[in-house]
This record gives structure tokens, sequence and C-alpha cells, in this order.
């Protein structure tokens, strides 16, 4: 097969790790994929194949196996790149199981890393989080804001993990990479074949939304009306999972095409547009013309207040902007929904 080169994805049939190997292949890339299935179905790679035409390479193991990941790299020896999104994600979650969190996001981290090393791998995206600023002083945030004390293991770790990168770089590895601190991610592939799968009751605004229009839910609850914002809800800056895939796309070529200004990077990946969560509600109300059955609740535990990003050095740097708007995020992620639920065996 003729193509840009290899790149390994893992965490490759989850939610953003799917996105991205659509854009990949598209964009020329052959694409490997490791994932453990803990928080995914195998079914991701068959609509991959669907939507470009081309099956990725699936290799089901946990990254904590080191001697897997070894025989893996040997394998293959010519990967241009890794981007890496396998991970928990779950922040209650993480404050009921943090021993699991911190092995299975740091451990794997290391050992990618470590793997990196051995077999001569450059360049490496690693998948962060806008949880790292907490609520910040000054909005919009920029990547200079200071990092707060993590609410949470999970946000730990994401924190934890770009000191790991930053200081395996800082050591003189010959490994360069990029850290993309994303805002929210909303929204679904425009073919309704892939998009956000949770297990269980969501934990998340828009799969929750979704979920409770199609019927699975009863009530949506909106956590907080009294914040200090204009309608009283909580403001994230949401952002089209698409968009956020294309991001990785330029991120992983800056890196191996030497358009980097440091061996470690940092960039923010939201749109720079800040919405409450009824402005959210009132969009998916009026794209989709479905009623929601919501009601006001109190605030939930650990939540900021109102968070968006400065994407000006993101924008300048990749050379990338988020295009689509919050009533796309609402209508895809919509199509998803109705799509998975009416083809589900
Ligand atoms: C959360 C995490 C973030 C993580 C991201 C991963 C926190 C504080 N942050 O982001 O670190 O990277 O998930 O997906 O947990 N909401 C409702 N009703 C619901 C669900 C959510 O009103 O049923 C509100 C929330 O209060 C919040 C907004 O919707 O204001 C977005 O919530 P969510 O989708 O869970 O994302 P974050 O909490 O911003």
């Amino acid at each position: 097969m003729n193509t840009k080169g290899k790149i390994l994805v893992t965490g490759g049939t989850g939610y953003i790790g799917s996105h991205t190997t659509v854009e990949l292949i598209n964009q020329g890339y052959e694409v490997l994929i490791i994932d453990n299935l803990s928080n995914s179905e195998a079914f991701i790679i068959d609509r991959i194949e669907q939507i470009t035409g081309i099956r990725p390479k699936f290799y089901e193991f946990d990254l904590l196996d080191q001697s897997r990941l070894s025989s893996f790299f040997e394998e293959n020896p010519d990967l241009k790149g890794i981007i890496h999104f396998a991970a928990a994600k779950a922040v209650g979650e993480s404050v009921d199981i943090p021993l699991h969190y911190y092995r299975n996001n740091l451990v794997t981290m290391i050992n990618l890393l470590e793997g990196m090393k051995q077999h001569k791998i450059e360049n490496f995206v690693f998948s962060s989080s806008c949880t790292v600023y907490g609520q910040p002083d000054k909005l919009p945030v920029n990547e200079h804001a200071p990092i707060k004390p993590a609410e949470s293991p999970y946000g730990y770790t994401k924190q934890v993990n770009e000191n790991i990168l930053k200081d395996t770089i800082g050591s003189g590895a010959a490994i360069k990479g990029i850290a993309l601190r994303y805002f929210n991610p909303i929204g679904a592939h425009d073919s309704g074949l892939i998009g956000e799968l949770p297990r269980g009751v969501p934990n998340n605004l828009m799969p929750f939304i979704t979920q409770t229009a199609y019927g699975i839910r009863e009530q949506l609850r909106v956590f907080g009306d009294d914040y200090n914002t204009p309608d009283g809800s909580c403001i994230r800056d949401y952002i089209h999972v698409v968009d956020l895939a294309k991001a990785h796309i330029v991120a992983i070529e800056r890196l191996i095409q030497h358009n980097n200004k440091n061996n470690f990077e940092v960039f923010n990946i939201g749109t720079g547009n800040g919405f409450s969560v009824l402005e959210v509600i009132h969009s998916f109300e009026k794209t989709t013309g479905i009623k929601l059955n919501y009601k006001i609740v109190g605030r939930r535990a650990g939540d900021i207040e109102q968070i968006w990003a400065d994407t000006t050095i993101g924008n300048q740097e990749l050379g990338w902007k988020a295009e689509r708007s919050i009533d796309e995020m609402s209508l895809s992620a919509w199509k998803w929904e109705q799509n998975y639920r009416n083809t589900k065996q």
C-alpha cells in the first residue's frame, strides 16, 4: 500500500480515537490501532472501514502488557508517530478507584515512551485536557495560564502525563511531543456511523441529551442555574469531534515535518467560544425539533463555573481552526444516537 506512512493510534476504537483514525486514513496515512476494548466496541473498526474504504490494522491488547507492546514495536519498526488516546476518563470513577487510574493512565504512558526510545520512534501526540487549568483566573484561558491543583485522580493523570512527556524529552531522548489540551468534544462524524458511545449512564452532557431525546433516559438534569454566568448555568467551550480529530493530523504532521518550534509543545484545542448548558440544550431543541425533558437541580461536585479557550497560539502555530457550529455539533450527535440505536444488534 502506498501511504504517507504508519501512525499508531492507541485507543483508536474510542470516541476521539476513531474520528482521528478516519481523518488520518483520509489524509493517506496507514493507521494501526492498539485498544483493549475496555470502554469501546470492536464494531467501530468495521464502521471506520465503511467510512473510509480502508480497514485499519487492529491489535487488541492492553498497553500495560510491556512484552506484547515490545513485540508490536518489533513487528512495526517503521512507525512515523504515535497519537496516544488510550486512557480511562471518568472523573467520578477516578475518585472511587484512583489506583486503577494511576496505573492505567500513567504506566501505559511510560511503557509507550520507553518503547519509543528503544525503537527510535520520534513523534508523539498526547491527549491532554483543559481540566489542567481548573477554574482559570482569566478568560479566555491561554497555554501560559497556571496549572491548578487537580480536582480528581483523572485530572491529575493528565497533568502528570504532560510532565512525564516533557521530562522525557528534556532528558535528551530523541522524542518530540505535542500535548493537545482539549476543551469539551461533542458531536459525531457526518455519516452517523461513529460517535460517542458511553457505557451505562452517561456522565457527559451531550450523550445524556441524546439519550434523553431518544427516550432511554427520562429526564436530563441541569447541574445548577445559580452560577455567576449570564443564564446561571456553567459555560464550556464545546468543540466538534471532527474539528478536534483534524487538529491531531496537523499536530503529528508538524512533528513529522520538523515544523515544531520546541521539542515539547502544548496547544489549546477549542473553538474560543463559550456556551452555557442551557444554550446547548436550546441548540439541540432548535436543530432537532425535539423538546427535551429537563429540570434544574443542584450543582454537581467538582464542576467549574466557566471556561473557554484562547485559541490564538494554536490557530497561529498549527494553522488550524475549529470550523463547525454548536448546531452542527447537536445535529450530528443526534444523527449518531438514532443511527446507533436503530442499527444495534
Ligand atoms: C468533564 C471533566 C473533564 C473531562 C471531560 C471528559 C469535570 C469537572 N471535568 O468535563 O475533566 O476531560 O469531562 O469527557 O468533571 N451537565 C449537566 N447535566 C448532565 C451532564 C453535564 O448539566 O447530565 C453539565 C455539567 O455540569 C457541565 C457541562 O454540562 O457544566 C459539561 O459537563 P460534561 O459533559 O460532564 O463535561 P465537563 O464536566 O466539562
